[in-house]
């Protein structure tokens, strides 16, 4: 089982980045952790295979979704960083390949500004998990699994 997880502009400072919101831990530490979950599930035999993509740029992201599709990517977790709110174009990426795609969050979006309780990609997405830190990301892989399992 092929999962892709891709995070969006800024979530390259983590750590860096308003740490009081986002936590002090970096960007290569969530894909550490990332990397040691999806060991511990390989150890179990689940058999996944995690790659990880991180861009700044809407367009870049778009090119990795329709990348995913001629890869045959089984799922895809997505956290768009600031894309949420009003990337369209992420939202029709993730309509056009019809892979099971899971939106994501470190923080709690819908606790926060106005602006950011409006996510126009989880219309597209299958759920969310958001508001855990990392653990969002691991909520996210195990639900995906089950999803993709169930095909
Ligand atoms: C975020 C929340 C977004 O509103 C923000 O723009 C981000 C990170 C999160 O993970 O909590 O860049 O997606």
């Amino acid at each position: 089982m092929k999962i892709l997880i891709i995070n969006g502009p800024n979530l390259n400072f983590l750590g860096i980045r308003e740490p009081n919101i986002y936590g002090t831990k970096s960007y290569s530490d969530l894909i550490n952790y990332l990397k040691e979950f999806t060991k511990q599930l390989n150890d179990k035999k689940i058999n996944l295979n995690v790659l990880f993509f991180q861009s700044n740029h809407e367009g870049a992201i778009i090119d990795k979704i329709q990348e995913a599709y001629l890869n045959h990517i089984d799922g895809i977790i997505i956290n768009p960083g600031a894309f949420t709110h009003y990337s369209y174009a992420i939202h029709d990426a993730i309509k056009s390949v019809n892979i099971k795609t899971v939106e994501v969050h470190l923080s709690n979006i819908n606790e926060r500004e106005e602006f950011r309780k409006i996510s126009v990609i989880r219309p597209a997405c299958i759920n969310t998990f958001m508001g855990k830190q990392f653990e969002s990301y691991r909520e996210a892989i195990l639900y995906l699994i089950d999803e993709i399992s169930k095909e």
